[in-house]
């Protein structure tokens, strides 16, 4: 496996910790923890530092559905907390080599979060999209492609093919990464367009999609690997 480009590293990292950042904020107002109007408050400030359009009433209307539905999204952003602190780490050949048990542990977990994570972003994708039809397409293509590369990189890890796990693998983590994409693609989108963020939600949710899904098959590209890949092909030893 050859070296992943440093900027590539970086921007992993910084989505990853932004993903992160998002569902511990969004945790936390759900456990009363912070204050839903003190952080909408902030949010609305942070905004207009940036110059960002971005007014009360349309914060309020995207996180309504969150305040709705407090199980669901607990079942979202507890799952994504662990899933986008553990998935970088699967992807550490060093880890894998010196703690294979570890590896797949961690693996087992990242499987079985997943899929109520992906259920989840499908449930409000679906019913109740910010950004309308263009989002809840967008959301249908990325939960199933999420959910869908999890399962395949499962069977394939069982079936002994470890490189169709790590392509699988690689697609899955892209998806997830590509929500923190998105939030980076509105922060260029909304002042360059100077449109309302309810009417540039299901582009950025395109965008991000798409490029970070893309960069996960360039990279896989460039490592000129096929799940078939005879030559490639090793058998694991199981735990
Ligand atoms: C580990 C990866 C993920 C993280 C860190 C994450 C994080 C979050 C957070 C924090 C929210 C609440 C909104 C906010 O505070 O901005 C949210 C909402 C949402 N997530 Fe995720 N998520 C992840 C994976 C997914 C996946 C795989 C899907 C696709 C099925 C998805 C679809 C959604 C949707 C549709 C919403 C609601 C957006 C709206 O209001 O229209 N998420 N996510």
């Amino acid at each position: 496996m050859s070296k992943v480009p440093s900027g590539l590293f970086r921007s992993v990292i910084v989505l990853a910790a932004l993903g992160v950042v998002a569902a511990v904020v969004r945790g936390l107002v759900l456990f009363g923890v912070l204050d839903a109007a003190t952080v909408e408050q902030q949010v609305l400030a942070n905004a207009s530092w940036l110059g960002l359009r971005l007014t009360a009433g349309e914060l309020r209307e995207f996180n309504t559905p969150f305040e709705a539905h407090p199980f669901v999204t607990a079942l979202h952003v507890l799952p994504a907390v662990v899933f986008m602190t553990l998935a970088p780490f699967q992807f550490s050949s060093t880890l894998r080599a010196r703690c294979l048990r570890l590896h797949r542990w961690s693996g087992r977990a990242l499987v079985l979060l997943g899929i109520p994570l992906g259920i989840s972003g499908l449930f409000f994708g679906l019913t109740t999209p910010f950004g309308g039809t263009l989002e809840a397409s967008g959301v249908a293509f990325a939960g199933a492609l999420f959910l869908g590369s999890l399962i395949s990189a499962f069977i394939a890890i069982r079936a002994g093919d470890v490189n169709g796990h790590r392509i699988w693998m690689t697609r899955a983590f892209a998806v997830a990464l590509s929500i923190a994409t998105m939030r980076v693609v509105l922060l260029v989108l909304m002042p360059l367009t100077g449109a309302p963020v309810q009417s540039l939600f299901g582009l950025g949710v395109w965008l991000g999609f798409l490029l970070t899904v893309g960069a996960a098959e360039w990279w896989l590209r460039h490592e000129n690997a096929t799940p078939n890949d005879g030559g490639r092909r090793v058998v694991a030893s199981r735990s």
